[in-house]
């Protein structure tokens, strides 16, 4: 699995491609303003054009760097991604553009297919396009079919979406163990059930019981039980129909989520800074390297002072 580092801020960048295992980076219009304010804090001035560049160039060719418009509408969403990829992809060509996969333009319906013309017409230019906020895999599909080289669920926020509609509380970093709520819903179901035949209620009535398909759509998001679940499934969709669009599992909040949606198979997974440090950490692994440095003997030592 590829590793993208999420964020605009350069400092952040620098580090985490100085790691060795960045393999391109990820911005939208809320990381670039978190990296404009900690500057403006530190008393900086920013110049957004030699900014981006900086980016560009810390990333490095190969590495793409993912720059998303701010328009709503598709003719302006085509202006922003050309001023954006013939602006900056001539300094390390490593532009990606970042189109939502729904604008819902005010006064327009509640849907509209702004961004999906918009990415058919920039992949038949064979400019790379990352389709953002993708919350369904319908939307993923539909990206892929637009030509979107990559795909990005946002996991985290899909799994906020479920925790809050379950009326659990949770800090942005915490886990969410889908898993437990799968057991849950499945016992209380169970149990509602068995009460339901012991009363004589026949399959038919039970299929239609409004507790039933309360207990059974419990913790779940129109058939998506969590944000790793949602990007399992549009892994599996793009591989039963061989689209070659990458998906990248975003909206990271933990290292366990970044370790299950590499089990669920996504191609790339784009991490916030402090998640890629959190993958990093164990009390065991301290402690471990505490022993092993306090254990070097004289004889040990020399080698390497001798060499
Ligand atoms: C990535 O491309 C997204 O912009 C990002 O992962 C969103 O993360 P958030 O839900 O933590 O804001």
């Amino acid at each position: 699995m590829k590793i993208f580092v999420d964020t605009a801020k350069l400092d952040e960048i620098k580090e985490a491609c100085s790691w060795g295992i960045v393999d391109g980076v990820t911005t939208n219009p809320s990381l670039i303003k978190r990296a404009v304010d900690a500057l403006k804090e530190k008393g900086e001035k920013v110049d957004m054009l030699t900014y981006i560049e900086q980016i560009l160039k810390t990333a490095g060719k190969g590495h793409p760097v993912s720059l998303e418009v701010i328009s709503l509408t598709s003719d302006e969403m085509f202006k922003e991604a050309i001023f954006l990829y013939e602006r900056f992809n001539k300094v390390a060509g490593n532009v990606v553009i970042k189109i939502p996969i729904n604008t819902f333009v005010q006064g327009c319906s509640y849907t509209n297919f702004e961004g999906l013309k918009t990415i058919k017409k920039l992949s038949e230019r064979d400019i790379p396009v990352n389709c953002t906020l993708i919350m369904t895999p319908e939307q993923a599909l539909l990206a892929a079919k637009a030509g979107a080289r990559y795909a990005s669920p946002f996991a985290g926020r899909v799994d906020d979406y479920i925790r809050k509609n379950l009326g659990i509380s949770f800090k942005k970093g915490d886990y969410f163990d889908f898993e437990l709520i799968e057991e849950l819903r499945y016992q209380a179901l169970e149990e509602s059930i068995e009460d339901y035949i012991d009363q004589g209620e026949r399959v038919d009535e039970l299929y239609q019981n409004e507790e039933i398909i309360r207990g059974a759509n419990f913790g779940k998001d129109n058939g998506i039980s969590s944000g790793v679940d949602l990007v399992a499934q549009i892994v599996q969709i793009y591989s039963n129909y061989g689209f070659g669009t990458e998906v990248i599992a975003s909206s990271m909040r933990n290292a366990r989520q970044v370790r299950e949606v590499a089990q669920a198979g996504a191609h790339i997974a784009t991490i916030p800074f402090s998640v890629i440090k959190e993958m990093m950490q164990h009390p065991k692994t301290e402690e471990g390297i505490k022993l092993f440095t306090r254990d070097v003997v004289p004889e040990y030592r020399k080698i390497f002072e001798e060499k």
